[in-house]
C-alpha cells in the first residue's frame, strides 16, 4: 500500500479504548488512505506514502470534539456578563427578559446569510484551537419554522477547511410570547417540528433543557418520546440549578448524553452509569455562572463517561477553546489529565453518538493535531496559549487552517 499521508516519530496519543489509559505508542507513526486511519504501529514500519510528515517526537493525538455548542446565534449579552460581574445572577436576568430570550430578537432579524458567516467565523476559531468536529444545537429562535430554518443554516455552516459539524434540535426555552399556552407550543414541537427536521434530516438528536425555568420533567418527558418516534437520539441540559430528575429520564430512552450535572442525585448518577449515558462537563458556564462543581468523584466511581465542551453561547460561556476547558476541568473540577484528553475526544463523540472520531484507531476518521510540546499535560497546563501549541490539524488527512 501507498498511503497518502504518514505522520512518523510521533509520541501517539490514539486514545483507543482497547489499550489503557490514553493508549500512548511511543515512538509511533499512522498512515492515512480516503480520509481514514488506515494503519497505525511503531515508528520505521510505516507504509509508503505520497507525504511524510516527522512530528519530531511530539505528541500527536486525534483532533478535538466539542459535543455541546449553541454557536448560531446572532447579536452578543456582553452587558449580561457586567451585570454578573457586579453581583447579578443568571436566572435573575433572565426573569427579567434577558438570557436566552435576549437573543431571540437578533438571531430571528438576521438574515441567512449574515447567520451564516457569523457562525463560520466561529468555526474558524475553534478550529485554530483544535476542533475538528462540532455539535452546533439550533434554539435561538424557537419557532417551528425558525428552528428549521436555523438548521438548514447550520449545515450550510459545513465545507472544507472547516470542522465537521453535527447538528441537534434544542427545545430550548418556551419563548415569552408562547407563555401562556405552553402546552400548544410544546405539542407544536412533538407534532410538528422534530417531525419535519427528522424527515428532511436537519439533526441526528434532539436536545431539551430541562431545568429551572425551562422544560419541566413531563414536558421533557413528552418531547423525548417525539423525537424517539421520529428516530432520533435524546441529549438534555439537565441539572444546571435544580434537580428535576432529567438524568433518569435521559437513562429511560437510552439518551446519548446529559450535560452540566451540577445537581445531580445519587440515583441520578446510577441512572446515567447504566444505560451509558456520557456526562458532559461544561466547566467555563460552571465557573461563568459562579455554579457549584458537579459530582466528578461520584461520576468516576460510578463509571460514567465523562466529555468535556465548550458550552459556547452567548450569555453562559462565550469561547470554543476546548484546551482552555479541559484547564478548568483539571484544575476547578478536579478531572485528571487523562481525563480531560477523553473528555474532548473519544468520551465527547461517543456523547455525539460517533464512535468513528476522538480516536486514533484503524478506521477512525484521520482528523489529527501535532501539538509543538510532547506531554499531555501541557496542553492543560499551558492555559490559555493553544493557538501556540498547535503545529497542524488534519481533517480527514487534509491539512487545514
Ligand atoms: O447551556 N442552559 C441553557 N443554555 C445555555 C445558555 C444559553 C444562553 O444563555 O443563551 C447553556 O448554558
Ligand atoms: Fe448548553
Amino acid at each position: 500500500m501507498t498511503a497518502e499521508l504518514v505522520i512518523r516519530n510521533a509520541r501517539l496519543v490514539t486514545c483507543d479504548p482497547a489499550r489503557p489509559g490514553l493508549g500512548v505508542i511511543e515512538r509511533g507513526a499512522l498512515a492515512v488512505q480516503g480520509g481514514r486511519i488506515a494503519w497505525l504501529g511503531a515508528d520505521g514500519e510505516h507504509p509508503a506514502a505520497q507525504h511524510v510528515v516527522d512530528a519530531g517526537g511530539r505528541l500527536v493525538t486525534p483532533g478535538l470534539v466539542d459535543c455541546h455548542t449553541h454557536a448560531m446565534f446572532a447579536g452578543d449579552r456582553a452587558h449580561e456578563f457586567g451585570m454578573r460581574a457586579a453581583g447579578k445572577a443568571y436566572l435573575e436576568i433572565a426573569a427579567a427578559g434577558g438570557g436566552i430570550a435576549a437573543t431571540l430578537g437578533p438571531t430571528r432579524a438576521a438574515s441567512d446569510d449574515e447567520l451564516i458567516a457569523l457562525t463560520s467565523a466561529r468555526l474558524r476559531d475553534a478550529l485554530a484551537t483544535g476542533t475538528t468536529a462540532i455539535e452546533i444545537k439550533s434554539g435561538y429562535d424557537l419557532t417551528v419554522a425558525g428552528e428549521l430554518r436555523l438548521l438548514r443554516c447550520i449545515g450550510r455552516c459545513a465545507g472544507p477547511g472547516q470542522p465537521r459539524i453535527v447538528p441537534t434540535l434544542l427545545a430550548h426555552l418556551v419563548p415569552p410570547e408562547r407563555k401562556a399556552d405552553r402546552d400548544a407550543y410544546v405539542r407544536e414541537l412533538c407534532e410538528q417540528l422534530i417531525p419535519a427536521a427528522a424527515r428532511d434530516q436537519l439533526a441526528t438528536s434532539v436536545d431539551v433543557y430541562c431545568d429551572e425555568g425551562a422544560f419541566t420533567l413531563a414536558e421533557t418527558r413528552a418531547i423525548f418520546a417525539a423525537a424517539k418516534a421520529a428516530g432520533l437520539d435524546v441529549r438534555g441540559h439537565v441539572g444546571q440549578f435544580r434537580d428535576l430528575g432529567g438524568a433518569e429520564l435521559l437513562a429511560e430512552h437510552a439518551g446519548l448524553s446529559g450535560d452540566h450535572l451540577e445537581q445531580i442525585s445519587d440515583a441520578g448518577v446510577a441512572a446515567l452509569a447504566s444505560a451509558g449515558t456520557v456526562a458532559v462537563m461544561l466547566p467555563g458556564a460552571c465557573v461563568q455562572l459562579r455554579l457549584p462543581v458537579p459530582p466528578v468523584e461520584r461520576l468516576r466511581r460510578a463509571g460514567v463517561a465523562m466529555a468535556i465542551a465548550s458550552d459556547l453561547n452567548p450569555g453562559s460561556s462565550f469561547s470554543s477553546d476546548l484546551p482552555l476547558q479541559m484547564w478548568l476541568a483539571t484544575t476547578h473540577f478536579g478531572m485528571t489529565v487523562d481525563e480531560a484528553w477523553l473528555g474532548v475526544t473519544r468520551h465527547a463523540a461517543r456523547a455525539l453518538g460517533h464512535s468513528d472520531a476522538g480516536q486514533l484507531t484503524v478506521g477512525a476518521r484521520a482528523d489529527v493535531i501535532v501539538w509543538r510540546c510532547d506531554d499531555p499535560a501541557t496542553v492543560p497546563y499551558r492555559y490559555g496559549a493553544s493557538r501556540a501549541l498547535i503545529d497542524s490539524v488534519y481533517v480527514g488527512g487534509a491539512p487545514v487552517g
